[in-house]
């Protein structure tokens, strides 16, 4: 029987998931298809209600639904929970369940990138507190990160996710950033800054320690100039591009009873899709 899974979002036409899918499942013979579907806010809790009848095992939730996802689902984790949002929807015992699958994307890529090196006990600084950045910080705590600071230009956001995990969460004031980095053992940057039409990110790396790894989770461009200027200082760098590829593991397992590995394959694909021009 051909397994059906797909990817929903409002517009959709920028998502890469189906080309991670339709890799894994060549690579692993499976009979199955991978859609890119686009479905419009009023449209999704009629088109979750008809996911299984029209024949889907399951889908990746992408903008703007992530939300509204989680609230038509049961929520399969505590983890996800936490975080309000989902990313994954799968079918088991005649119900549908949603999962997020962002935060351990975010570790996955860096323990592939750096197998020798752990977050636990690590002073954490991050740029950002937008959608993404709950998962990861989320993720981050689960792996014992001692102190995680976050800067955010909305500084309210940042309190919010103290309040929501709690003590080890550290909110600071955007204009401090540059000043934080000193105290940095993983830097993040998970703003939309650097990315591909929006604003550079302007920050001084100056009192970053040269050990501090750095990693950015915009993968457009897939080598950010953080990630640039990071490494021409000497700083272990890890692509976001990873996060985007662990992310996809567990849905395609779910769905089609596999799990896949992220192959150096796989990444040269996507990353020739995002930059035609991308030699590795
Ligand atoms: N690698 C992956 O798998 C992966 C996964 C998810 C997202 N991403 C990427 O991560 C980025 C963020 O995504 P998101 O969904 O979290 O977006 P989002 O919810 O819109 O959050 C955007 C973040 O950027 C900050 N920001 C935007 N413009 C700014 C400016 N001019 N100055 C200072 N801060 C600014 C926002 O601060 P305010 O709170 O003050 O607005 C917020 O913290 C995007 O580039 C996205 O493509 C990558």
């Amino acid at each position: 029987m051909t397994r059906k899974a797909c990817v929903i979002g409002w517009p959709i036409s920028h998502s890469r998931s189906p080309i991670i899918h339709g890799y894994w499942l060549k690579r692993y013979g499976i009979e199955g298809s991978y859609e890119r579907l686009p479905v419009k806010p009023e449209d999704l809790s009629g088109f979750l209600a008809r996911l299984r009848g029209n024949g889907f095992v399951g889908c990746n939730v992408t903008l703007p639904h992530k939300e509204a996802a989680f609230r038509v689902v049961r929520t399969a984790d505590a983890a996800t929970k936490k975080l309000g949002v989902v990313n994954t929807v799968f079918e088991r015992d005649g119900e549908l369940w949603g999962t997020s699958t962002d935060g351990e994307g975010f570790i996955a890529s860096l323990r592939n990138d750096l197998p020798d090196w752990q977050v636990k006990g690590r002073t954490v600084v991050i740029l950002g507190a937008g959608g993404a950045t709950r998962a990861i910080v989320g993720a981050l705590v689960d792996e014992g990160a001692e102190r995680i600071l976050i800067a955010n230009r909305t500084h309210a956001r940042a309190e919010e996710l103290q309040r929501d995990f709690g003590p080890r969460i550290e909110p600071r004031d955007w204009t401090e950033a540059p000043r934080l980095l000193g105290a940095a053992d993983l830097l993040v940057n998970t703003t939309s800054l650097g990315m591909t039409a929006q604003p550079p990110l302007d920050i001084d790396l100056a009192h970053l320690p040269a050990s501090a790894v750095v990693t950015d989770i915009v993968y457009t461009p897939l080598e950010t100039d953080l990630l640039k200027r990071a490494k021409a200082r000497g700083n272990p760098t890890v692509p976001g591009l990873g996060m985007l590829l662990h992310q996809a593991v567990r849905g395609f397992e779910l769905w089609f009873g596999t799990r896949p590995q992220v192959t150096p394959e796989l990444y040269d694909l996507v990353a020739a899709d995002i930059d035609p021009g991308y030699r590795r």
